[in-house]
């Protein structure tokens, strides 16, 4: 991979690149359609990254179909598909971290200790290899999105970081990998999560500019949903991720839920008026 994304550079050619851990659905699919759209060759990596899941998480059971995902790539418009071992990337002696620091200690930081190094660090990785002139990202993985856009400043790579609108189901529910573990119960129940945010934003957009009633309201709702288990509920600053408790400017409402055994996250930008 690294001799060819030589080639390219060599070739001139604008690199876009889509990294993803497979399992790909029409959020993916979104990424690298605007990637091809962008540049002169798309290469899209699969990997499930092992050093940002905790113990307890789902690397084991998280679902791998690459002959699918290299189907639905080359469909969306890739050139290539990077799918390298665990080997490949850490070979045996590998010690390297990358760290982003304040971006990552609130909310998913929190939740899933470790998370954010190990997306870092792949990250830096992907990027050392394939070398991007364009990194393409969901919105739905928002404070993911910023640590990438803020390490790529920080270390002053070529790559600009792109990020793109979450792509949903036609009851909003947020496309994720993980849906898939939902039961058709706890799919409807999912539902819950944006409509609480749409509710948010609705009291936002009605002048409501104190953090805590809206989040009232928001974990009121969410706990209509049988199965469902608030881990945090937030609205932050939309470039720091620091909690706002009186809204202005931009705002992200962030949430994580429990639905059953599956964690959902999903966020929406406002900018308050
Ligand atoms: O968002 C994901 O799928 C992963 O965190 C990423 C960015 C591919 C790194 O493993």
């Amino acid at each position: 991979m690294a001799l060819v994304s030589q080639q390219l550079a060599r070739q001139g050619k604008r690199v876009g690149l889509v990294p993803t851990m497979g399992a790909l659905h029409e959020g993916h699919l979104s990424l690298i359609r605007r990637s091809a759209s962008q540049n002169d060759a798309v290469i899209v990596t699969v990997f499930v990254n092992p050093l940002q899941f905790g113990p307890r998480e789902d690397f084991a059971r998280y679902p791998r179909n690459l002959a699918r995902d290299v189907r639905l790539s080359r469909a969306a418009g890739a050139d290539i598909v990077f799918a390298p071992s665990s080997r490949a990337l850490y070979p045996s002696g590998f010690q390297t971290r990358i760290d982003v620091d304040r971006l990552s200690e609130r909310w998913e930081g929190r939740s899933r200790p470790g998370h954010f190094r190990g997306v870092a660090t792949v990250v830096t990785l992907l990027f050392q290899v394939t070398r991007p002139t364009n990194a393409y990202f969901g919105q739905k993985d928002y404070q993911q999105a910023l640590i990438i856009q803020r390490l790529a400043r920080d270390l002053q790579l070529s790559v600009k970081v792109h990020v793109l609108p979450t792509v949903r189901e036609p009851d909003g529910v947020a496309m994720s990998s993980r849906n898939a573990y939902l039961t058709s119960a706890q799919r409807e129940q999912a539902a819950v999560l944006p409509r609480a945010l749409r509710a948010a934003r609705a009291r936002i957009l009605a002048g409501e500019r104190r953090a805590r009633s809206i989040l009232s309201r928001v974990r009121r709702l969410i706990r209509q949903a049988t199965d469902a288990r608030i881990d945090y509920a937030a609205i932050v600053d939309a470039r720091t991720l620091e909690p706002q408790p009186r809204l202005h400017g931009r705002v992200a409402i962030l949430l994580a839920v429990w639905i059953g055994r599956t964690r959902l996250i999903d966020n929406l930008l406002v900018d308050v008026p």
